[in-house]
């Protein structure tokens, strides 16, 4: 089956074209971050105003790029959530609108399924059942992952994302939005050792996260540092050793709660997915824990970690081969849990079939 993929979720218009026999034939993005980065984050209208503006060029240049006729196209996958509520109806109304015209079936997604599943892109994917860490703008989760929508969530954040942290750490530091790649850039340039900030929640039991009290550490550093060198501004120095030593928390966390993870569950395989799963620091890190705990890490390419379409048209060509479609009611879903997602082939609570 041949599935166009649309992602509008959030500040990335991402469309693809993915073949359940030939793989990814193409697949497209344009990004909106300069339209946001003047206001320091993602403004939800500008967002949705743009996705109209890109998406059918984008959806005719990846056709193209796939060789492929509209007409060839046998299915539509859409982000149906989570995300910003306007973004997803532009994605959800083009991806139903052209599945009625053409009469083919359509499906919504779950973004989150959409990134766990990204690293199925690859050349080696990962086989089921395995332990992933899904670390997005948006969510920090560790889930079981016994099979497509066979998810049990072993732990999460009860406050900011992993991605939403290191945002808001770039913004301290003067970096521009989205600040995590900025602040992973600028941590390359930091002394390791010179600062040792919390890791937080890792010395009691439990899989869940908490990154505000790390965020308000950074702050506080940065004040003291500030005072230090006043009337000086802080030394780009000052700053990339802050950013080293958050990004090592960061890391280090991560690093203990897989680990524990794994031990729980008797997992041999761990996949990483989301934007900071493109973080290099993290990648290592954890590459060296798997390998002690003689267990393998997956993850998918840069590209694929964050926002894209080649991982709503891959989760959605999974379910609609499984005989999944939505029915006629039109809905978006800006809160979404990943762990009430139906099993592959049943497609009772999925949103647009209550
Ligand atoms: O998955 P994603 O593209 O969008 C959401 O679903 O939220 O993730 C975006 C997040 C942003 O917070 C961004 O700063 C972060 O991923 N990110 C990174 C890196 N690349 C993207 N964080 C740390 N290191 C990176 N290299
Ligand atoms: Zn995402």
């Amino acid at each position: 089956m041949r599935v166009l993929g649309i992602e509008t979720s959030c500040d990335e218009t991402g469309v693809a074209v993915y073949d359940s026999t030939e793989g990814l034939l193409a697949d497209r993005l344009f990004s909106q971050v300069d339209i946001h980065a003047r206001f320091g984050g993602v403004v939800p209208e500008l967002a949705s105003r743009d996705h109209i503006r890109k998406a059918l060029p984008l959806i005719h240049e990846v056709l193209q790029a796939a060789n492929t006729p509209l007409s060839a196209i046998e299915g539509i996958a859409y982000t149906a959530g989570p995300g910003l509520v306007g973004a997803l109806l532009v994605g959800a109304s083009i991806g139903r609108a052209l599945g009625m015209s053409l009469g083919i079936p359509t499906i919504g997604v779950h973004h989150m399924e959409g990134h766990l599943l990204a690293p199925m892109l690859e050349t080696h994917p990962p086989e089921f059942p395995f332990v992933a860490l899904l670390v997005s703008g948006g969510h920090t989760q560790l889930v079981l992952v016994d099979g497509i929508g066979r998810y049990t969530l072993l732990g999460e954040s009860l406050d900011d994302a992993a991605g939403e942290a290191f945002d808001k750490v770039g913004k301290m530091l003067g970096l521009e939005y989205p600040g995590g790649p900025r602040v992973a850039a600028l941590a390359l340039e930091g002394t390791p050792g010179l600062y040792k900030f919390p890791r937080p929640m890792t010395n009691r039991p439990g899989l869940d996260f908490s990154f505000s009290g790390l965020k308000t550490f950074v702050r506080n550093t940065l004040a003291d540092a500030a005072e230090a060198v006043a009337p000086e501004p802080v030394s780009r120095q000052a700053k990339a050793d802050i950013a080293f030593a958050f990004e090592d928390a960061v890391v280090q966390t991560f690093i203990i709660k897989c680990r524990r993870a794994l031990q729980q569950t008797g997992m041999k395989i761990l996949v990483i997915a989301g934007g900071v799963s493109a973080n290099l620091a993290l990648r290592a890190g954890l590459q060296t824990m798997v390998e002690k705990e003689r267990a393998q890490l997956f993850y998918a390419q840069p590209r694929f970690c964050t926002d894209n379409g080649a991982m709503i048209a891959y989760a959605g060509c999974q379910r609609l081969v499984a005989g999944e479609s939505d029915s006629l009611a039109l809905d978006v879903k800006p809160r979404w849990p990943l762990a009430s997602l139906p099993p592959l082939g049943q497609s009772t609570s999925h949103p647009s079939a209550t």
